[in-house]
């Protein structure tokens, strides 16, 4: 089965971090969120992975000198032009002939830290397409939902469990809409949508494909509680470090590489420190990312944060991104 990813975005968010390393080629945990994405992917059925590049392709076609990645085959598609998420699609799609064949295909976003099971996902898609849907999408519930576009759905028709997706209520205000869910940036896709994306030019799927399919009722949802981040966001980027090392997740991985360097006298708790990493005498770190290679200097402060360059000898870093210029 074929996947889509989009890596393409500028990841502005993320600046400085993003300023040289494309959002989902940033650390998770010891590898990237790109990697811990195909691994997921394959899990679920998954055996390659077209990534939808834009901004900055070179670092992807370097970091998978072979295209393969967690044992998916990888292909690339470069926009020339920055073709928003469903241009995006429509183009990558078509780069390897998904038009022309009769398979759905999943989509995912390059920045969601999720648990969901791709298996279940794809094969709730196989029932509801039978049932009209041209594409399900993953959605999940989150506690203040005036900050998202909100996705109204029915609740399951007993005879057939499929949900239909009504529409999309915009950062709504309170006591307008019942509903919690937001779009979780993971879809299963029939190849007949492609038809609607034709991946010449800017479209957006969140704002325009998905609300005009939700009102020909050929938009299903499939909501879960799995653990799910958007890690696009400084405070949410950080936060997806820490869960994959603290155990909240399914998988879990070293919070210290065991190349890195933390000096006797340093204290560094609840954390990731990188391949290479140095942490000096009396130095502080907690509740943050500090990435390979990068040096903390001797007695210096660093908390909920994510460090590229390095951070001088007696430095406070609270709240902050540091990219590569240091601090
Ligand atoms: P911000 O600039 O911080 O908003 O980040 P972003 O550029 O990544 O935007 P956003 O998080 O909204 O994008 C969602 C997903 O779509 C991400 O995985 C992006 O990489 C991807 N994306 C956004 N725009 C494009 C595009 O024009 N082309 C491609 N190929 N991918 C895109």
């Amino acid at each position: 089965m074929f996947a889509v990813v989009l890596v393409g975005g500028f990841g502005t968010r993320l600046r400085p971090l993003t300023n040289e390393i494309p959002k989902p080629l940033l650390p998770l945990g010891q590898r990237t969120i790109l990697e811990w994405l195909m691994v997921h992917l394959a899990r679920g059925g998954v055996t390659d992975v077209v990534l939808a590049l834009g901004f900055k392709p070179q670092p992807f076609l370097e970091r998978f000198p072979d295209a393969r990645c967690a044992g998916v085959r990888l292909h690339y598609a470069i926009e020339s032009s920055p073709l928003d998420t469903a241009g995006a699609i429509g183009f990558a799609a078509r780069s390897v002939g998904l038009d022309s064949g009769r398979e759905a295909f999943v989509v995912a976003n390059g920045d969601i830290v999720t648990d969901l099971s791709i298996a279940h996902l794809v094969a709730e898609h196989a029932i509801n397409a039978r049932q009209g849907a041209l594409a399900t999408i993953h959605l999940t519930p989150v506690d203040d939902p005036s900050q998202f576009g909100v996705v109204e759905f029915d609740q399951p028709v007993e005879a057939t469990g499929r949900r239909v997706v009504r529409g999309f209520v915009e950062k709504p205000a309170p006591g307008t809409t019942m509903s919690r869910h937001v779009n979780a940036g993971t879809y299963v896709m029939q190849p007949e949508l492609l038809r609607r994306l034709p991946g010449d030019a800017p479209l957006s799927v969140e704002r325009v494909t998905f609300p005009e399919l939700a009102k020909d009722h050929a938009l299903f949802a499939h909501p879960t509680a799995d653990y799910w981040l958007d890690a696009g966001r400084p405070e949410t980027y950080v936060r997806a470090n820490l869960d994959l090392v603290s155990g909240v997740r399914h998988d879990r991985e070293d919070a210290v590489h065991r190349s890195a360097r933390i000096d006797a006298t340093a204290r560094v708790t609840n954390s990731v420190v990188g391949a290479g990493a140095t942490v000096g005498p009396g130095a502080t770190v907690s509740d943050s990312v500090v990435f390979a290679g990068s040096n903390i200097g001797a007695d210096a402060r660093v908390r909920n944060s994510a460090i590229l360059g390095d951070v001088h000898e007696g430095a406070e870093v609270q709240d902050a991104l540091v990219g590569p210029d240091g601090v």
